[in-house]
């Protein structure tokens, strides 16, 4: 067995994640461990199944758990109601049972639909998640919020739903192209600018090997740490939406041909930015944020038109009422919530923008 590191999230009768380089040729027996004797639907896509699959189909079989496994064409355009009802279908039909599990193994696209899937299927069956994305890996893997897009909208349908463990074999990611790496990247430099400075300067130097699991076991803990004390994003949890009011506004005006990352990078710099000339913001804080996020070729700013984002955003289902939640650095490691009419938005927005 290889050797990982354990972060152990306590979130109803609680779970681990599992980080190391080669778990996945051992996943059936870790998997065994967390869940019992069971059989198992693994649901990937069509990129990650020529990867992957065999590896995690062949530990399953190693470890006595029969399984059956279903592929979608890879993409967000994927992540909707279609495929998810043939997911569920796909289950129905192999009679997987009360006491069977899904096992989502792929990025946050396999494990957002994967996972919803699990939290339907009888009303609920256990399932597992094998991030194979640095994004999935640092943020959507763990947390226990499943969803698909509708056609209004991404993420609108979904469950709160935690997994039975998380297994993040590193070896995985290097398969990513850059691309994946600076989207994933995107989420875990906001683990730092939120929570911690140190973590925040570990993007200084080169991000692989020893220092990148590093990186995801720290992003790891924080989230589960919040999660543990807001599971269902009343308080604390919507601080991890730091720079997804604008960043959601631009992956919107890009049609999701940006990538959720990249998308977030431009929101998390142009926060900074308002929250500066605000006087929230510690000075000197935008820069040094879009100086990392410029080394992982992250976006620091972005040229769509201040009313076409301003309609994106509020289409967006984080609004409340009148008013909308922003996350506001006061310096690296630490932010704040402030709610603020919604007619502050196109200002936060202007004032953001690098002109
Ligand atoms: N649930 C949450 O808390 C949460 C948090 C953040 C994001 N999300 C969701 O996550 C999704 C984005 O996740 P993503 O960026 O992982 O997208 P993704 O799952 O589409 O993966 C990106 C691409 O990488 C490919 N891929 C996956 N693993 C690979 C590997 N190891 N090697 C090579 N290619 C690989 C995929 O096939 C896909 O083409 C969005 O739908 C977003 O809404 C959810
Ligand atoms: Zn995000």
């Amino acid at each position: 067995m290889p050797e990982y590191k354990t972060v152990k999230v306590n979130v109803g009768k609680g779970y681990d994640v599992l980080i190391g380089g080669g778990l996945l040729s051992d996943c059936g027996g870790l998997i065994a461990g967390a869940v019992g004797k069971c059989r198992a639907a693994v649901i990937t896509d069509s990129n990650v199944e020529k990867l992957y699959l065999k590896t995690v189909l062949d530990s399953l079989k190693t470890a006595d758990i029969d399984a059956v496994s279903f592929t979608f064409p890879a993409g967000e355009e994927n992540k909707n109601i279609s495929v998810l009802s043939d997911i569920l279908e796909f289950m129905a039909e192999n009679r997987l049972g009360r006491g069977d599990i899904v096992i989502a193994l792929g990025g946050g696209v396999t494990g957002d639909m994967a996972g919803f899937a699990a939290a339907v299927y009888l009303r609920g069956v256990r399932y597992v998640q094998l991030p194979t994305t640095l994004l999935a890996a640092v943020d959507s893997s763990v947390g226990g919020k499943t969803a698909i897009d509708l056609t209004r909208g991404k993420n609108l349908a979904g469950a709160f739903k935690q997994p039975e463990t998380v297994i993040c074999d590193t070896d995985t990611l290097k398969t990513l192209s850059p691309y994946q790496m600076s989207n994933g990247m995107a989420e875990a430099i906001k683990t730092g600018v939120l929570f911690d400075r140190n973590l925040f300067c570990m993007f200084d130097g080169d991000v692989s090997g020893e220092r990148l699991e590093s990186v995801i076991e720290q992003c790891v803990r924080y989230k589960g740490h919040i999660v543990e004390i807001d599971e269902k994003e009343r308080n604390e949890r919507r601080l991890l939406n730091l720079g997804h009011t604008i960043g959601h506004a631009i992956e919107k005006c890009s049609e999701y041909k940006m990538g959720h990352g990249h998308a977030v990078a431009a929101g998390m710099a142009m926060i900074c930015r308002a929250g500066e000339k605000l006087g929230v913001t510690e000075p000197g804080t935008a820069e040094a944020v879009c100086d990392t996020l410029r080394r992982f070729d992250l976006p620091t700013n972005t040229d769509y038109n201040t009313g076409d984002l301003v309609s994106a955003a509020l289409s967006d289902k984080k609004r409340s009422g009148g008013t909308i939640t922003f996350v506001v650095p006061e310096r690296i490691g630490k932010c704040v919530l402030t709610t603020e009419p919604v007619e502050a938005l196109g200002r936060y927005i202007e004032l953001g923008k690098d002109k």
